[in-house]
């Protein structure tokens, strides 16, 4: 295993496997499994605001035994307090890992550089690999991985790009459709194989899928763009006609926050197609099975 988590692309299907597996243990066993990060600390350097990514991994350090530190935008100031590489090696002396959430990947991938202890992605402009990590446990779980489909309609965004990658890790056929100038990078592209098809119609993309994903239209620090997307993103919206040309049994994900009425409808969000609750608890089972792969 490598030292730090910071996309996908760097682990083996069976690196993958193996995080997949332990995930599935501390779930089963969720209130009585071993203290496996006794007395280990975890640092949350955060430059944007998150729920689910910070609760999960507060929350899993402590059911693991240890314990974090959080520090928001006005803490460190990286970059501007001082310089990111004094940051993150001081910061490796306090703590046994850092989960920064960074705007710039170039930032994060910064701080991994200059740390002596394990770095985890906690979100990127580029990327979000623990919420594609358990976006595929998930849909393990509740479908097994042969055969499995996934529709993404939207914005080709970190948590697109994460997906991109662990979808191809994993097997999983995945198709996407963007508005023109929104999709899939090539440069992702040519390392995901032909797990990718890319869609110009968001209705060719579902039609026969398994799994019907999508994300805002406006990832946070692009609000500027705001309007522009609301207008380019029309069409691209997961409603009940488009569902409906999914498979029967198709369920519904969204890595959430959401923007009800723009990406997605109450009507779908809110109906029993949708796994993203289930999707949500899953950040915290699969992070604890990657912070103790590479703490332990
Ligand atoms: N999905 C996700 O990462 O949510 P937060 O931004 O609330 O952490
Ligand atoms: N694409 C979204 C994901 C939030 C979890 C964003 O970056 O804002």
């Amino acid at each position: 295993m490598k030292k730090d988590f910071i996309t996908i692309r760097d682990f083996t299907g069976a690196e993958l496997d193996e995080i997949f597996s332990l995930a599935a243990q501390l779930k089963a066993k969720r209130k009585t499994h071993e203290k496996l990060l006794k007395g280990k600390v975890l640092g949350l350097i955060f430059e944007k605001p998150s729920n689910r990514t910070r609760v999960s991994f507060e929350v899993g350090m402590f059911e693991l035994g240890g314990n974090t530190v959080y520090l928001g935008s006005d803490e460190i100031r990286l970059g501007k307090r001082e310089a990111v590489k004094d940051a993150a090696r001081v910061l490796s002396r306090y703590l046994d890992c850092i989960v920064p959430r960074t705007f710039s990947h170039t930032r994060l991938l910064e701080i991994a550089q200059y740390s002596t202890v394990p770095v985890i992605n906690g979100l990127t402009d580029l990327l979000h690999p623990c919420q594609a990590m358990s976006d595929i446990f998930t849909i393990k779980e509740k479908k097994g991985l042969k055969g499995i489909t996934i529709a993404f309609i939207g914005d080709a965004n970190n948590v697109l790009n994460s997906l991109l990658y662990g979808c191809s890790k994993a097997g999983i056929k995945i198709n996407v459709a963007s508005p023109k100038g929104y999709g899939p990078k090539e440069e992702i592209l040519k390392d995901t194989g032909n797990a990718v098809k890319v869609f110009d119609s968001a209705k060719d993309a579902v039609r026969g899928a398994d799994i019907v994903y999508t994300d805002v239209w406006t990832s946070m620090g692009q609000e500027k763009e705001y309007k522009k997307r609301l207008k380019r993103f029309k069409g691209f919206q997961i409603n009940s006609d488009l569902l409906r040309l999914a498979k029967k049994d198709a369920m519904v994900m969204h890595c959430l926050p959401a923007h009800r009425g723009e990406e997605i409808t109450d009507e779908v969000l809110d109906s029993r197609q949708s796994i993203v609750i289930d999707q949500a608890e899953n950040r915290l089972h699969v992070q604890k099975a990657i912070l103790t792969k590479l703490l332990k």
